[in-house]
């Protein structure tokens, strides 16, 4: 589906936006594990997250949905019921790779799937610990999807150090190692998101430059009622263009402000983005509160490498900010970009090409200088909600508006993306 956009002029309201995905997936798997009714306020109405809802129901977890909240019974410590058929994650990475985790210490065989892009997604990186765990899993040619996962015959717990930055990775093997007696930890060298860790309760401790994260059965979980605040990535490209945009204000409420998530904001406030920050409390460990933005001049920084992993969603959206700041947008040691829902290096460096920017592409990143020679011809989301949502984005800041393609793909995270943009714009 083609989506064209006319020029934005003015940006002004309030949203209140649907659970942060990465919460939501999480707040699901953890209540389907717990004994008893959990309840999830604000959940993600994405269809990543409903993959992970339809998965857990395949698994015999029941859920029930009413216009306040969902409603999680949970069947307690290995209450999952063999699956009639494959389970089928669809785009979502998160709910393939956690799952993994969990259906690795169970007592019955299961296979996921997943559509044509996660389908050609690196798996190896949960199947190498989780293997070293005792799991039996099988998987495609070259380490993709479908995984075919047989019951242990021993587990035991390890301590792993991470060799990609990875909180899918990071968290598949906290969940696994849930089931487990012993200490299981999982040792990071540059920090991911942290919503496993905040929601299970879990100790942490840095070790110098390192944070080593601890599990065991100890910490399973009991159910509970939890408020899932608002998706600080989907905020992201309401932020930008509102602070692209000329005599604009933009207030969010009830936001994700995890530390693990607003490097983002740091960014676009150190390019000089009027970003204002008020946190109002936290659920379950996660800290939310309201932002007020503010229409900016922004100028390109130094993007440290370290942060990388801190802000590996919103770099579509923080290059279009990039390319309407003063100086060079460069970003390099983000070639995990390549192994997302699509090579977003790739899709990026060919969509700037078509402004007729200055792009030059490295294995690991890129960089964009030049001015905008606008060109009519439609941008390509690449089946990829990010790169979509970011170039709907772009052609709501162009004098003649514009065109994206494949821009169905929004729904995988934000459904309400299109509602949401008419709404806070004139
Ligand atoms: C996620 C972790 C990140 C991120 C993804 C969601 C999560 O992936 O890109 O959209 O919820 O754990 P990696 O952990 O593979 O970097």
């Amino acid at each position: 589906m083609i989506q064209s956009f006319n020029k934005i002029y003015k940006v002004t309201g309030t949203l209140s936006l649907s659970g942060d995905k990465s919460i939501s997936h999480r707040e699901l798997l953890i209540s389907s594990l717990a004994e008893g009714k959990s309840y999830l306020k604000n959940l993600s109405n994405s269809d990543d997250v409903k993959s992970t809802i339809s998965c857990l129901q395949a698994l015999g977890i029941e859920i029930e949905f009413n216009e306040k909240e969902l409603i999680v019974n949970g069947r307690g410590y290995k209450g999952y019921r063999q699956p009639l058929n494959s389970l089928n994650a669809e785009n979502s990475g998160t709910t393939a790779r956690l799952l993994t985790g969990i259906l690795s210490v169970q007592k019955f065989e299961s296979t996921i799937t997943g559509d044509s892009s996660l389908s050609s997604r690196p798996m190896k990186r949960v199947i190498e610990p989780l293997t070293k765990m005792g799991a039996k899993i099988k998987a495609n040619k070259g380490g993709k999807l479908p995984l075919h996962i047989s019951p242990a015959e021993i587990l035991k717990s390890i301590r792993y150090q991470l060799p990609v930055a990875s909180a899918q990775v990071k968290s598949a093997i906290l969940f696994a190692g849930l089931h487990l007696e012993e200490q299981t930890s999982v040792i990071e060298s540059t920090p991911t998101r942290n919503h496993t860790e905040n929601l299970l309760g879990l100790s942490t401790q840095r070790v110098g430059t390192k944070i080593e994260s601890f599990v065991s059965k100890n910490d399973y979980p009991e159910a509970k009622a939890y408020f899932i605040p608002g998706d600080i990535s989907s905020a992201m490209f309401f932020i930008v263009l509102t602070l692209l945009t000329k005599n604009s204000e933009l207030f969010i409420k009830d936001v994700s402000l995890n530390q693990t998530r607003t490097e983002c904001l740091k960014l676009l406030k150190r390019m000089g983005g009027n970003i204002q920050i008020e946190e109002k409390g936290s659920s379950n460990n996660e800290v939310y509160g309201d932002l007020l933005v503010k229409s900016s001049e922004l100028s390109n920084v130094r993007i440290e490498k370290e942060i990388i992993p801190l802000i590996i969603d919103e770099i579509p959206i923080l290059t279009i900010a990039g390319i309407f700041a003063e100086g060079i947008f460069e970003l390099r040691g983000a070639a995990e970009l390549r192994v997302k829902e699509s090579d977003r290096i790739k899709a990026i460096c060919l969509n700037l090409l078509k402004l007729g920017l200055d792009v030059v592409e490295f294995d690991d990143g890129f960089s964009v200088s030049g001015k905008i020679k606008q060109d009519s011809e439609p941008f390509k989301s690449f089946g990829d909600h990010r790169i979509a949502m970011a170039f709907s984005i772009l052609t709501s800041l162009l004098i003649d508006g514009g065109k994206v393609e494949g821009f169905e793909s929004v729904s995988v995270s934000n459904p309400d993306f299109l509602k949401q943009l008419k709404s806070i714009s004139s």
